[in-house]
């Protein structure tokens, strides 16, 4: 039977956040309860990542298969030597440039991390969240967090406390609302116990910006550009069925989108053959683009010259399509570099594969 609690929402100000509140929340953290709070990225399901009976309860919180591993939040480098057996150069490198932010590194585990977190591998995924609220609420429990993207699981991931009201009431003990996120999508995870490191999955934090610091290539697996569902043991929980809208969703994606007048033809051409089939479609397009299309709905994600707010609202998008009177959705494609892997990725994976290649 499903556990309903007495959820508790908190608004707190991330510009001017209240420390009773923030104290309040910790104290939950504290006590092996759960609580829903914001970062940088997306909205986050937290509870204390040394106690593994708390860790268990984020997990039936979001109907998340067991096999699926946790991210722990931490606040202070220090935490590391908590965390993992073995912190090299390149992890002391990275974190000085991009902690806190939305980095998410692969370590190898210590004891003191139960299997719960780490679905029992050795190794444990490791970010420094970059929100006043998270890491506050971190330094206030005295202890690191362990939280998954805050939604039940396979949907889109929240991005606005609209969001986890929706998704997590009656659920949690705590939940934190902050507004909307800044980046919108979730961390960039690389798994840097390989040599050379291999990408997890792409986010906020763009692969070549990782690999200046590193000074060299990180390893990008099909699975990571969302091409194939990965059932490698090297990414477990990426093979779930992430971020999707129960209606259907078609891409429609070209190798080269110099020309854009004559991909979108091609798009309006999918679009016009779905409309003779009786469908009421909608279009994810962007503002150089939307103007190809009529008598159809569209979502307009922005700008093809600014990949971060296409990221940005992405997963509103998707939960759109849901809320709009139409049967099926058709989403334009972006090219494969810096954000524009990060919004391929969602966008294949929300699909379920579905697509479509032109020319
Ligand atoms: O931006 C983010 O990363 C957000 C915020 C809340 O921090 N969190 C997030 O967590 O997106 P989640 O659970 O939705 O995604 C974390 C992914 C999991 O799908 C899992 O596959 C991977 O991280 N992961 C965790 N531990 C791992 C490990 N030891 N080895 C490989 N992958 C791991
Ligand atoms: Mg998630």
């Amino acid at each position: 039977m499903k556990t309903v609690k007495q959820t508790r929402i908190l608004e707190i100000d991330p510009l001017n956040p209240r420390l009773d509140y923030l104290l309040e929340a910790a104290r939950v953290i504290k006590d092996g309860g759960v609580v829903v709070f914001p970062t940088e990225t997306v909205y986050g399901i937290g509870a204390d990542a040394l106690n593994s009976a708390a860790v268990k309860m984020i997990f039936e919180a979001k109907g998340r298969p067991l096999d699926n591993p946790l991210i722990v939040h931490i606040s202070d480098l220090d935490q590391l030597s908590i965390i993992s057996i073995e912190v090299g150069e390149d992890v002391y490198r990275l974190a000085e440039k991009f902690w806190p932010g939305p980095l998410t590194l692969i370590l190898y585990k210590s004891e003191k991390i139960p299997y719960e977190v780490t679905a029992g591998l050795e190794t444990v995924a490791v970010r420094m969240p970059a929100h006043p609220v998270a890491l506050r609420l971190i330094e206030l429990s005295g202890t690191p967090i362990a939280a998954p993207s805050a939604n039940p699981s396979g949907k889109p991931s929240p991005t606005s406390g609209e969001h986890v009201k929706r998704d997590m009431m009656g659920k949690v003990d705590v939940i934190i609302d902050s507004g909307d996120t800044l980046y919108g999508v979730e961390s960039t995870i690389i798994d840097i116990t390989r040599d050379p490191p291999v990408l997890l999955r792409p986010g906020a934090l763009s692969v070549e910006d990782v690999e200046k610091v590193l000074q060299k290539k990180i390893a990008i697996p099909d699975f990571a550009r969302g091409l194939v569902e990965a059932y490698e043991a090297i990414a477990p929980g990426m093979r779930y069925r992430h971020y999707a809208p129960s209606k259907p969703l078609y891409i429609i994606e070209s190798r080269d989108y110099s020309n854009l007048e004559r991909y979108c033809l091609q798009v309006v051409k999918h679009v016009k053959k779905l409309k003779e089939n009786g469908l009421k479609v909608v279009v994810l397009a962007s503002t150089e683009t939307l103007n190809y299309y009529d008598e159809v709905e569209i979502i307009c994600l922005g700008s093809r010259e600014n990949l971060f707010e296409i990221a940005r609202n992405l997963y509103k998008a998707l939960r759109r399509i849901d809320e709009l009177d139409v049967e099926i959705a058709v989403s334009e494609g972006f090219e494969e570099r810096s954000l524009g892997l990060t919004i391929m990725n969602r966008l294949r994976k929300a699909s379920g594969y579905n697509i479509i290649m032109v020319d």
